[in-house]
């Protein structure tokens, strides 16, 4: 009996100790988390960026959720940008994919897109990636540029929008055929105030980046559908903010 009691005297001070660090670590995880993302994520690694699918069920595939804690779990049908694109735009080469979902809207934008600007012409620098590929540019990011940085500019392998297909990265030349930052040209504000007339939102503006966990990038455009991009526009939300509403 004294054996026990003894026991439990001695057990009972372990258990309590572990039972609050685990809370604390719990309260951590959840102020590293954004607000919206409704469920709190732990996992074995020391990091919080990777969990399992949490997302709510969609309609359209296009409206899928793919962010740092939302797991890419499916490609759309793909198809070749350069053999589908109409005179417009141009295409970095023949390698570069998107949804066949996409590509009917992306012609149509891009048509109004170049009537409008001019001084310089669109390009699609990259489309669908896989998660090898992501892989490679995420590891690069790292060497090159260092963790924090590529932690707020490029999603790890299976985290990343791209390998949905839904996703775009948009470049520019000027009349001279020479590259241009695409941010600085009137191409982009364009496109930041009309693009969700085609179903196409800028997926990283500056004031969500708590929401996305990605730092702005004018060049990424994501197609979402027109009543969705148009709902986000009128309201200000991002996807995350849309699909929590
Ligand atoms: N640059 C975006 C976040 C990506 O790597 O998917
Ligand atoms: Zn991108």
């Amino acid at each position: 009996m004294k054996k026990r009691f003894y026991l439990a005297a001695v057990l009972l001070p372990i258990l309590c100790f572990l039972a609050a660090g685990y809370i604390c670590y719990s309260d951590q995880i959840s102020t590293e988390l954004p607000q919206n993302t409704g469920k709190k994520v732990q996992n074995n690694s020391s990091t919080v960026w990777h969990s399992e699918n949490v997302g709510k069920s969609i309609t359209n595939n296009y409206l899928v959720l793919v962010n740092k804690w939302h797991r890419c779990e499916r490609t759309s049908d793909l198809c070749c940008v350069f053999n589908n694109k109409n005179s417009s735009y141009y295409v970095k080469d023949k390698m570069v994919k998107l949804s066949n979902e996409v590509i009917p809207s992306l012609n149509k934008m891009m048509k109004e897109c170049a009537k409008e600007n001019l001084s310089c012409k669109v390009g699609v620098i990259s489309g669908y990636r896989s998660a090898d590929y992501q892989s490679k540019l995420y590891d690069n990011a790292v060497n090159e540029q260092g963790q924090d940085y590529a932690d707020h500019y490029v999603a790890r392998p299976g985290f990343s929008e791209h390998e949905t297909g839904y996703a775009i990265d948009f470049g520019a030349m000027n009349n001279a055929g020479e590259n241009v930052r695409f941010a600085n040209t009137s191409a982009s504000e364009w496109m930041l105030n009309n693009s969700y007339r085609y179903g196409f939102i800028r997926r990283y503006p500056e004031d969500k980046e708590q929401y996305t966990g990605i730092a702005l990038e004018p060049w990424h455009y994501r197609f979402v559908g027109v009543k969705a991009a148009t709902y986000m526009k009128e309201h200000n939300l991002c996807l995350e903010e849309y699909l929590k509403r």
